[in-house]
């Protein structure tokens, strides 16, 4: 078994929110280095997007390991000195608590990790997304793993033809539920369809009950009460083989979709495709991006990475996107631009009300 564990967080913005500092890349860098070592580690990979550091991992420790939880909680705790000393921008933003016991858990970074029997080609696809929340996979992961016009394994392919369910969490209510598609995806997109809420964390496949997708859920201000940054969650999926391919599981990004963040985390705006080099939002703090690493696995190790979205077959939807960010631009502080009243509800929104709330009169 392998195990191939993505944890990130914002521990400090260059400049302002929109990209992360070398050095803070490399402090990240030694200390992986150091725990593959020691043995602890099969391989690493350090990145970022936009102000998100993300740690991508491979190790035989299964997931919520503990030793691998304080590996990253350290290397974040070590950046955020450096980004202190820098006075890099919101430094130290998503360590959320100092009551560090081993568990990532409510603790503000993001992570999704899969555990898994690596198979004779391991085509993994890691994305990576900056100014929005986990719920934006919710759309994508749908498409890749349950519409045949999306998906033609699904049509196509006798491994794929049974369909996958999917665990559906309810971060309000701390409930999850899992459904069988294609037979229940009405009922899944009865959920599904509100991002904020209900979100995708696995994708299995039927057959065998394999993990084949996995996303980070960690909502920021659920656990902190208030606004503290937007989520910029994380995702693993497999391909190829009985999976959906490359390609299929890339095409959703072809639409760039709406979802919730980008200024203030507080608007909705396209979720944009593009490269490393260019997952670095600074258009009114986004438009909200996503990038993606492929990799192949062997034994452990990450071959790779191949920068996904470096295509001019994206170059479309990231014109799009532009043109989707004007339009939306163009509403300035009026929904659906802005988010609607239960998102406002973790933001700083609610202060500037609150001055006049004693100035509301009955009416007639
Ligand atoms: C979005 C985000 C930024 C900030 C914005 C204001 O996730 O982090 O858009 O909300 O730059 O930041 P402050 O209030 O710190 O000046
Ligand atoms: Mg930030
Ligand atoms: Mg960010």
């Amino acid at each position: 078994m392998v195990t191939l564990s993505v944890i990130k967080a914002d521990i400090g913005g260059f400049v302002g929110h929109s990209n992360t500092h070398p050095e803070i890349l490399e402090i990240a860098k030694k200390r992986l280095e150091e725990a593959k070592g020691n043995g602890i580690l099969i391989d690493y990979y350090v990145t970022r997007c936009g102000d998100d550091l993300q740690l991508i991992m491979t190790h035989n420790k299964g997931i919520e390991n503990k030793e691998i939880n304080t590996l990253a909680w350290n290397i974040f705790l070590e950046c955020a000195e450096k980004a202190k000393e820098l006075k890099l921008y919101g430094a130290g933003q998503d360590i959320l608590s100092t009551a560090f016991s081993g568990n990532l858990k409510g603790m503000g970074p993001g992570y999704a990790e899969i555990d898994f029997e690596e198979r004779k080609s391991e085509p993994v696809l890691i994305f990576m997304a900056d100014k929005t929340e986990p719920g934006a996979w919710n759309l994508p992961l749908f498409r890749i793993f349950a519409d045949p016009f999306n998906t033609a394994g699904l049509v196509i392919d006798p491994e794929m033809h049974d369909g996958f369910t999917f665990e559906v969490h309810d971060v309000i209510e701390h409930k999850k539920v899992i459904f069988r598609c294609p037979e229940e995806m009405y009922d899944l997109l009865a959920l599904i369809g509100q991002p904020g809420r209900y979100i995708i964390k696995y994708v299995r496949r039927k057959s065998d009950n394999e993990i084949v997708a996995a996303t980070s859920t960690t909502r920021l201000s659920l656990i902190a009460g208030k606004y503290v940054g937007k989520d910029d969650p994380v995702m693993i999926v497999r391909a190829q083989k009985g999976l959906p391919a490359v390609g299929e599981v890339l095409e959703p990004f072809a639409f760039p979709h709406l979802v919730a963040g980008w200024m203030r985390g507080s608007h909705q705006g396209p979720f944009m495709p593009c490269s490393y080099e260019d997952a670095h939002p600074t258009r009114f703090d986004g438009p909200p991006r996503v990038m993606c690493f492929g990799f192949q696995l062997s034994n452990g190790k990450l071959i790779g990475p191949i920068d996904m979205f470096k295509d001019p077959a994206f170059d479309r939807a990231r014109e799009q996107a532009n043109l989707i960010a004007d339009y939306m631009r163009r509403h300035g502080p009026f929904q659906p631009h802005l988010l609607g009243a239960d998102e406002l509800e973790y933001t700083t929104l609610k202060e500037v009300m609150n001055k006049f709330k004693d100035r509301f009169q009955p009416l007639e």
